[in-house]
């Protein structure tokens, strides 16, 4: 189903106190969540349980990161099925400092994606370009290779999966898309679902912006008709700022 939705990707940053206060502003904000519209947490893997436990509704909480094995010795590393044991709801799969900083290729990608979904956590996946790659007029084929891995899903899969637009050039860089350039995009993205997964399914996939989303540019990106919501990064370390990011997306 289309949701609308809001996700803060808090990414390496806060300490506990700082973490716990933040997440505890948020909670008093009574964020409103009428027509469908889903606020997503993402906080560092120590203190998902915390928010879990301490989550008053408003939020679905979900892990930035997990390993794609099942369990055994992997000293160090989380599973889907842990994640799922305590409660969480979501994972980000495909984000580009993942797939640069930690080389995370296309098979894991995958084999991520499969083990989330087999243990009922929801998926983000993200993908986006280079500014290299927007600059030889490769960014579109770019965005095509990193969806093609979805064809290894099948449908009832990936009715779980939202897309998250991110241009890597716009990620912390205080530099946003263009609304024509997200507009363009995420038009393209839901052409691409649409022949990979016929115009149902394409049409019920959420499909994110992502890259220096703030409450100065948020509401004209999520004007843009295939723009279902936002994927935050720095914005999302300030609850003013996070909550008026979610009250623009209607
Ligand atoms: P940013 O990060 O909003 O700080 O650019 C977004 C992201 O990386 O998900």
């Amino acid at each position: 189903m289309r949701n609308k939705i809001v996700a803060g990707n808090w990414k390496m940053n806060l300490d506990a106190d700082a973490a716990k206060r933040l997440y505890l502003d948020l909670l008093n904000k009574s964020i409103d969540q009428s027509d469908g519209k889903m606020i997503l947490i993402f906080p560092p893997n120590i203190y998902l349980q915390d928010f879990i436990e301490r989550n008053n509704g408003s939020f679905e909480i979900g892990a930035q990161n997990f390993n794609a094995k099942s369990n055994g010795a992997y000293t160090g590393e989380v599973s889907a099925s842990q994640l799922k044991s305590i409660g969480c709801s979501w994972v980000l799969v495909g984000h580009s400092e993942r797939r640069i900083l930690f080389k995370e290729d296309d098979q894991v990608l995958v084999n991520k994606i499969k083990t989330a979904l087999k243990h009922g956590l929801n998926v983000i996946y993200c993908c986006g370009e280079s500014l290299n790659e927007r600059e030889q007029l490769q960014h579109k084929s770019k965005i095509q290779n990193q969806l093609a891995l979805l064809k290894s899903f099948s449908l009832d899969e990936v009715q779980f999966i939202s897309i998250a637009y991110e241009p890597i050039w716009a990620i912390g860089t205080g530099e946003t898309a263009s609304p024509e350039q997200a507009s363009e995009m995420h038009d393209f993205i839901r052409e691409e679902l649409t022949s990979l997964f016929g115009l149902e399914t394409a049409d019920n996939t959420s499909i994110l912006y992502g890259g220096s989303c703030s409450p100065r540019n948020a509401e004209t990106l999520f004007k843009c008709d295939n723009i279902d919501g936002g994927l935050i990064g720095g914005a999302a370390l300030d609850a003013d700022s996070f909550s008026s990011i979610i009250e623009v997306l209607s």
